[in-house]
């Protein structure tokens, strides 16, 4: 029995090695180990034996399977290796390769990210809301009245079924606050639209980060800390930062925000980065209203909100001189920002 079995592998690597190509190696397999192939055949017949037989027929099959197994694979492994280098006697390995262009971040976006990593360390969390809006949350919400300037067709854009395009981010602070009673604590970037006529300096889609603070006694002070904190991040520690009194219908107090810088180009002047202020109490009585309960109750909460102009904070901080830039994708001025 042994001796047949012997007889067996010495043919099937015979066989094996003479294989001449894929094809008759692929036979050779089916022959002897494919399911009714020869080895197989073997393993049934090992049923039949007596108890003194099967150990040693066994551990034979064992091996003559093993080494059949083994040959295959290796004589397999030698088609695969000359089919590559047939492929591969056409290439020439000298010529030089395919270059890849690299993309990189549109200069806002940098901006943004930076901000947001700032705010974030801050314990600021994001929040969004739609660039299309309605006249409550951009305006009523907010405190300003109907016959309001920023309503007027002459500064935003409307759609023909009466809702808008937002003129400010300042609407996400109405969502968030809709959207979760206080403490609230969120930044909200995002675009924001005004019918200006497109110049170095202005441009109907610009972009905004808005901050919205609620919380108990929350003060000016707050205000002031946070916003020093972020410019002296983004810009420096010699940033210096100053808050001029100013008018907004939804904070009270309401400041713009101006910074100065030695380590920017044209550092010695002061420049508008953003709006700011102590959210109004009508907003909070808004929002109540719009809730249906007494969530934000102007007794008991007090915020601080601010919106900074992106495009003017990227401008400063890359030194970009016209806003325009920004949206023609000249190649010549994004590769600079690489
Ligand atoms: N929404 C104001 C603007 O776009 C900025 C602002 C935001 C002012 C939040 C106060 C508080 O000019």
């Amino acid at each position: 029995m042994s001796h047949k079995l012997e007889q067996l592998r010495d043919s099937a690597l015979r066989e094996i090695e003479s294989a001449g190509d894929e094809q008759s190696l692929e036979a050779a397999r089916v022959k002897y180990l494919g399911r009714s192939g020869t080895v197989s055949a073997w393993g049934e017949q090992m049923k039949t034996l007596g108890k003194d037989e099967k150990p040693t027929v066994g551990k034979l099959l064992n091996e003559v399977r093993n080494a059949v197994t083994a040959a295959i694979e290796e004589r397999a492994q030698k088609f695969r290796a000359q089919k590559e280098s047939a492929a591969l006697s056409n290439i020439d390995i000298s010529l030089p390769g395919t270059p890849h262009e690299r993309g990189s971040l549109h200069p806002l976006t940098q901006m943004l990210d930076r901000s947001i990593d700032i705010f974030r360390r801050m314990g600021f969390a994001l929040a969004d809301g739609p660039d299309i809006e309605d006249e409550w949350h951009c305006f009523d919400a907010l405190n300003t009245p109907p016959e309001h300037p920023a309503r007027n067709e002459q500064d935003t854009f409307f759609l023909r079924d009466g809702r808008l395009l937002r003129t400010h981010t300042s609407t996400v602070q109405i969502r968030a606050m809709q959207a979760a009673p206080p403490p609230i604590r969120v930044i909200a970037p995002g675009a924001a639209y005004r019918r200006d006529e497109l110049d170095a300096t202005h441009s109907p889609q610009f972009h905004q980060i808005e901050g919205l603070y609620v919380d108990e006694n929350v003060s000016v002070a707050d205000l002031k800390g946070a916003l020093e904190f972020f410019m002296r991040e983004l810009f420096g520690p010699d940033t210096a930062v100053q808050f001029r009194p100013h008018f907004f219908p939804f904070t009270e107090p309401s400041l713009e925000v101006y910074v100065k810088s030695k380590a920017l180009k044209g550092g010695e002047q002061w420049i508008e980065v953003a709006g700011s202020g102590v959210v109004h109490p009508a907003v909070f009585e808004q929002v109540n209203d719009a809730r249906g309960d007494k969530a934000y109750d102007p007794e008991k909460w007090s915020g601080y909100a601010f919106g900074l102009g992106m495009d003017r904070l990227a401008m400063i901080l890359f030194d970009i001189p016209d806003i325009r830039f920004f949206a023609q994708n000249d190649l010549r001025f994004l590769r600079q920002f690489a």
